[in-house]
């Protein structure tokens, strides 16, 4: 029998620091290393579908429907241009989606119990910058958490909030989940604050900042209006080898918790 899939969910409340970035070009990276990988987008602006070239015009369901209505993960799951990469859509109705769901049993499992018996070697759940019922879902259904950091004054900010969720939800709903690691993102190494932060998040996250870290490379930043992931846009890219690296650095991670 197949090995259960493992789910990391990309997550950091606040706003651009680079999870959709990071979640499909590690996804692709992963792809790339053989590795079969679903792409979940857990956020109503679909940046992630369309960042991988789906178009929500093509669609005939999305995370919503199976959120919302209980439409079959299969039928809603696409193949992707990309090598490995499947992708769960979303669009702007996952907003209302939220607040249908909301008041019912057992809210906080239903991402979890839609995917549960998906075959992939991994499973990445882009999620939206809030810590709402939709990121609960995301962290009930994950067994890791990779938080993107960008590189930034206030990069800690909220940080706490965050570990305070992930507490919470280990506590009430999955005693499993585990923080794999924190990543910096847009990091200059020409700016001496890049480095100062780097070192204050090693000091508040101590033995999960991964040692690579992501460079601002506006290679990155063009990529996804093509609908590619980094290593098929310009894979000789600053930010094409840091994504690589990373996807290495985590698999061994991961390799090590066997
Ligand atoms: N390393 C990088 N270098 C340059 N630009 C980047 C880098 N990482 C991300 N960007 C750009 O910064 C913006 C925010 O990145 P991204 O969408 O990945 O963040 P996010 O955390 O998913 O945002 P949101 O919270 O809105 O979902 C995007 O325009 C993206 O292309
Ligand atoms: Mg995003």
């Amino acid at each position: 029998m197949k090995q259960k899939a493992t789910v990391i969910a990309v997550l950091n409340q606040k706003g651009g620091v680079g999870k959709t970035t990071t979640a499909i070009n590690i996804a692709s990276a992963l792809g790339k290393q053989k590795q079969t990988v679903l792409l979940i987008d857990s956020d109503p602006q679909a940046n992630a579908t369309s960042g991988l070239g789906v178009s929500l015009s093509g669609l005939n369901s999305t995370l919503c429907d199976v959120l919302v209505s209980g439409t079959a993960v299969s039928s809603t799951i696409q193949k992707t241009k990309i090598k490995n990469i499947s992708i769960l859509p979303a669009d702007p109705r996952l907003a209302s989606a939220e607040i249908d769901i909301a008041t019912r049993d057992r809210r906080e499992f239903i991402l979890k119990t839609a995917i549960d018996d998906l075959e992939y070697d991994y499973i990445i759940i882009d999620c939206p910058p809030a810590l709402s019922l939709l990121t609960i879902n995301a962290l009930v259904a994950a067994d890791y958490i990779l938080i993107p950091v960008q590189a930034e004054y206030y990069a800690l900010e909220g940080l706490s909030q965050l570990l305070q969720v992930m507490q919470q939800v280990q506590s009430r709903y999955n005693p499993d989940l585990e923080l794999l690691g924190v990543l910096m993102t847009m990091y200059d190494k020409r700016t001496s604050l890049s480095r100062q932060v780097y070192d204050e998040v090693e000091k508040h996250f101590k033995g999960k900042l991964l040692e690579t870290v992501i460079p601002r490379n506006i290679r990155l930043a063009e990529a996804p209006s093509y609908g590619v992931p980094i290593d098929e846009y310009d894979k000789w890219s600053r930010g094409a080898k840091a994504y690589k690296n990373v996807a290495r650095e985590l698999a061994k991670r991961l390799e090590g918790n066997k």
